[in-house]
């Protein structure tokens, strides 16, 4: 990573994994992935299609366990043993639960529960994984769905709303367990492209807001102009790391290069044109 930043001013890590290595049978998919994500980052994972960028979000928060490899959250450090038929398995359930607590993952397709309206889905986790009285639950989800631009949208149900605003509802959920951590594995790419640029404002305005993000998106213009960091995985490993105004304009990598021209060659959503979008963190429309 160029310019580091001095280990006197660094934010603490919220999440990180070192050396994180998964095959699926003799597939090898992640050979050796390191990342830190501290405090108040936004990194964002780019590759093409198959080279292992879903898989390493799953291991960061255990729906995939790595085949070697640290992990820990904040400062609990995930320990793993083997298990049945010598796989690896999480030595305590504990430090599972601690990680799942602290991070929050959002996804491609969304999600939500069909049976439950907008605001019961958003109350779920709060009131039966985290305790809160379903009072404080509904209080915080209203200011949620208010920042996510859905306030007049709680009773709905996610078959009533448009992909952004199922998208948006998945954030506010997301959101409501206060997590260190937010996972998000192509929030926009099930999304028509006209929506799109609704869900990237949420997230550039959660970005603005020193949320810590770990970002899987093919969405190039919001890789360079909202992440702290990027990520370019080739093949399971990572090809290319550093800042992003660096990364996307210079490129060190005849890999990375090659997967950039299409965007570079004015496709980033520049007024010029492209299949991007513009990104600030501006308010919604619901
Ligand atoms: N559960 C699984 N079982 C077997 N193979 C898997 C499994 N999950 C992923 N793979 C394989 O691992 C490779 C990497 O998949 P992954 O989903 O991590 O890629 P990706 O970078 O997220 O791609 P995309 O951009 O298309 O989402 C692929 O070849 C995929 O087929
Ligand atoms: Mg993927």
């Amino acid at each position: 990573m160029e310019n580091p930043t001095p280990a006197s001013t660094k934010s603490p890590v919220a999440l990180g994994a070192h050396d994180i290595h998964k095959s699926f049978g003799n597939l090898e998919v992640l050979s050796g992935v390191s990342l830190e994500a501290c405090r108040g980052d936004v990194v964002a994972l780019i590759g093409s299609s198959g080279s292992g960028k879903s898989t390493f979000l799953r291991c960061l928060n255990l729906l995939e366990v790595p085949d070697k490899g640290d992990i820990r959250v904040g400062d609990v450090r995930i320990d793993f043993k083997s298990g049945p038929r010598a796989r690896r398995v999480v030595s305590d359930r504990r430090q599972a639960e601690a990680l799942r607590r602290r991070t929050s993952m959002v996804f491609q397709s969304f999600n939500l529960w069909h049976h439950m309206t907008v605001l019961e889905n958003i109350i779920e986790a709060p009131i039966h994984v985290h305790g809160q009285t379903r009072r404080q639950a509904i209080e915080k989800a209203r200011e949620l769905l208010d920042k996510v631009g859905l306030s007049q949208r709680e009773d709905y149900y996610p078959s009533q709303l448009s992909g952004g605003q199922q998208q948006r509802a998945a954030i506010a959920r997301a959101l409501a367990v206060d997590p260190d951590v937010i996972l998000c594995d192509e929030p926009t790419s099930a999304l028509d492209p006209e929506l799109v640029g609704e869900v990237l404002k949420v997230m550039a305005q959660l970005a603005a807001e020193g949320r810590t993000m770990i970002v899987v998106t093919h969405e190039m213009a919001f890789a360079r102009d909202v992440a702290s960091h990027a990520v370019f995985l080739h093949k399971g490993k990572i090809e290319e790391e550093g800042h992003p105004s660096r990364l996307f304009s210079n490129p060190s990598s005849e890999r990375l290069e090659q997967f950039l021209s299409p965007f570079r060659n004015g496709g980033f959503g520049e007024p010029s044109g492209g299949r991007g979008h513009p990104i600030s963190p501006r308010a919604v429309v619901s």
